[in-house]
């Protein structure tokens, strides 16, 4: 039976629960917006296989909303999050306040910016998007200070990031990254998707669907880049209601543009799209070739 985790809401009692922890074991660290999904739950099944116990934050962080995104509306589901943390054996969450991670305000407040990679895609739809993130993993990993942190694949530019940072700041985190969870269709599992009606839900099924038209695309010998994202826009295409941000293919390290993907280099390329199905953004990606393919 596992016991419902520890709710630490303050910097001090969190890093003391933290230093009591490494003194006998590793602390995998799984950070969140909370609104927590499946998609969640397997990067804390993993954490907890991988190290001796896990700890959750659950913290909405309004410095990586755009002033017109959706920081208002986000869903706030603290208590089946907590409980689903309790079925998967986590320790402990960090549930902070607005007042303790930002005491000066959200307008003043030492900022990280990574280069580079933080203007394109993302970067550039969601101006500001990534500075916010990169500002409250360094504040996170320094407040719970885990061994090991776990991010997701869904979000394949904020990896890089997260990646980026932790080695230019020497944070002394080892990162993990773990593979997107899908529903039986094969949407990505998404806080965001809980917005969808059922109309919308059935027409965000359009960007998994184009990422596996690339990968068929590519299994059948294509390898012009151009080509596999015209593969990808045909998907889109069809569907009225999906309004296209980007769909693109490009370096897997550094997001930079190229012309084939190398089929014998595994994961070299990625398929990132982005879409509006209704009010909705979403994003998806596709690691080229697949290891398995
Ligand atoms: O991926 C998320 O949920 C957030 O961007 C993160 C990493 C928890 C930072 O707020």
């Amino acid at each position: 039976m596992n016991f419902s985790p520890l709710v630490l809401r303050s910097i001090s009692e969190t890093r003391e629960w933290s230093r009591e922890i490494r003194r006998s074991g590793t602390l995998g660290f799984v950070p969140t917006m909370g609104a927590l999904h499946e998609g969640h739950a397997e990067l804390m099944r993993v954490a907890a296989r991988e190290c001796g116990a896990v700890a959750v934050s659950i913290y909405v962080n309004p410095t990586q909303f755009g002033p017109r995104e959706d920081l208002g509306k986000y869903p706030r589901t603290f208590e089946s999050d907590l409980e689903l943390c309790r079925s998967v054996g986590v320790k402990a969450i960090f549930f902070p306040s607005d007042e303790i991670m930002y005491p000066r305000g959200r307008e003043n407040f030492t900022a990280v910016e990574v280069p580079g990679l933080t203007t394109l895609f993302e970067g550039a739809s969601r101006p500001g998007h990534f500075v916010g993130v990169a500002t409250v993993v360094t504040k996170l990993f320094g407040i719970v200070v885990p061994d090991v942190s776990y991010f997701g694949r869904k979000d394949y530019q904020q990896w890089l990031v997260i990646k980026r940072m932790t080695e230019d700041l020497n944070l002394g985190v080892t990162l993990r990254r773990v593979d997107t969870v899908r529903e039986p269709d094969g949407l990505a599992m998404s806080s965001r998707n809980r917005y969808l009606s059922a109309a919308e839900r059935s027409m965000a099924l359009s960007l998994s669907r184009s990422l596996k038209a690339v990968e068929m695309a590519l299994a059948s010998g294509e390898t012009q880049v151009k080509q596999l994202e015209k593969c990808m826009t045909e998907v889109l295409g069809d569907n009225p209601g999906v309004q296209l941000d980007y769909a693109r293919i490009v370096n897997a390290d550094n997001l930079k543009e190229q012309n084939v993907v190398e089929s014998h280099i595994p994961e070299s390329a990625v398929a990132l799209i982005a879409a509006r199905v209704g009010t909705t953004r979403l994003i998806d990606n596709l690691l080229l070739p697949p290891v398995s393919g």
